[in-house]
């Protein structure tokens, strides 16, 4: 047993894959917003996803778990809380949590260092207590695992922009993309908060999106925890940026998806180029709508699972993105997935790589 990964890529040996189990529409908070009448959760209402839509899921993580079990890969899975109980620090309560199924969302492993983030919501603030069973057992098991965690964040009325929802929500796109541009979110520089979903892993390189979950500060903080390694602080033009994989995925030394509705700013294409890295635009994806109850794009299509260096995980359903990856020389596995979409991605979403082989690289030398 030991805790070690570097990157997106290298063979994959041991996986955190999520579960299902009492996900829960959040209750409004300043920082989310959901809004789902045509689902049955209008505006201001929340409550745990419907039952047959919870076993559907579950299902399909199971299938996942297996698949991932007959290649030899060690696989653990977390302990649901009851996401519908309200939480509180003393200073704000709120009445419901989140769900136990986006690990990568609140844990990341670099090197051998297992970080919890911050996380940006008040509804995710305790989500780490759904993986502490498993991080105690890593920690007795591996004495060379690092096991920290990020500042708990306040999470006050001073981290978060007023009135931010209803105004964003009414701009225009290109205006909603300017305020992209210029960092101008929900999340206010009150205190360092970041998802481990924004960070994008290359050895030596990790690049971290500015979102809806990361502020300038949490990109801060992560550099200035790991001095070993180049932070990129990066922002795509996409109106709801939040976690960074289904917007830019790297495959293999050298190679990155990127999703084209979101162009990357000049100075990271730049940095690629420079270090011949190519980036290719993701297939368009073969569903067009949304999945229901869920702030996730179509885009799931390219978060893909890289399992081993030509080796990768795809929504079976995505004929277009297995077919690109067919052609960019990976052996495809397709796994039925779509029935997980609404509880919080798709298959990069709900694992995390507790340890996979290789060594820190630098792949822009
Ligand atoms: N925001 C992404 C989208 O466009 C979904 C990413 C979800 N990732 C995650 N780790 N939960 O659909």
């Amino acid at each position: 047993m030991k805790v070690g990964s570097w990157n997106e890529w290298d063979p994959l040996k041991h996986v955190i894959v999520g579960r299902a189990d009492g996900t829960t529409v959040q209750a409004p908070e300043p920082a989310v917003v959901r809004n789902w009448p045509e689902d049955g959760f209008a505006l201001g209402t929340y409550g745990p996803l419907p039952e047959e839509m919870t076993a559907a899921a579950n299902e399909q993580l199971d299938d996942f778990a297996r698949i991932l079990e007959a290649r030899g890969i060690r696989v653990d899975r977390p302990r649901p809380l009851d996401f519908s109980r309200p939480v509180a620090t003393p200073e704000w309560s709120q009445k419901s949590m989140f769900g136990a199924m986006p690990v990568p969302d609140v844990l990341v492993v670099i090197g051998n260092e297992l970080l919890e983030a911050t996380m940006s919501f008040r509804s995710r603030w305790f989500e780490y207590l759904a993986h502490r069973p498993l991080i105690e057992s890593y920690f007795r098991a591996d004495p060379g695992m690092r096991w920290e965690a990020a500042p708990k964040p306040r999470l006050t009325e001073a981290s978060y922009r007023p009135g931010f929802w209803g105004e964003y929500e009414a701009l225009p796109y290109e205006e909603q993309i300017a305020r992209v541009r210029a960092g101008e979110l929900v999340l206010t520089e009150a205190e360092p908060l970041f998802d481990a979903a924004d960070i994008a892993r290359c050895g030596k390189d990790l690049f971290v999106q500015r979102s809806l979950a990361t502020n300038t500060a949490g990109i801060r903080w992560l550099r200035q925890h790991l001095p070993e390694h180049r932070v990129h602080g990066v922002t795509f033009e996409n109106a709801h940026p939040v976690h960074i994989d289904a917007t830019w995925v790297p495959l293999r030394p050298g190679l990155v998806l990127h999703c084209a509705e979101r162009p990357a700013e000049r100075e990271l294409l730049q940095y690629l180029k420079a270090n011949d890295w190519q980036v290719v635009q993701a297939a368009t994806p073969g569903r067009q709508a949304p999945p229901p109850l869920s702030a996730c794009s179509p885009w799931l299509s390219m978060n893909v699972l890289v399992l081993a260096p030509g080796t990768v995980c795809v929504e079976a359903s995505e004929t277009a993105q297995m077919e690109q990856l067919d052609r960019l020389g990976f052996e495809v596995v397709p796994v039925a997935f779509w029935d997980v979409a609404p509880f919080g991605g798709g298959l990069h979403c709900a694992t995390l790589d507790v340890h996979r082989e290789g060594t820190l690289e630098d792949y822009f030398p």
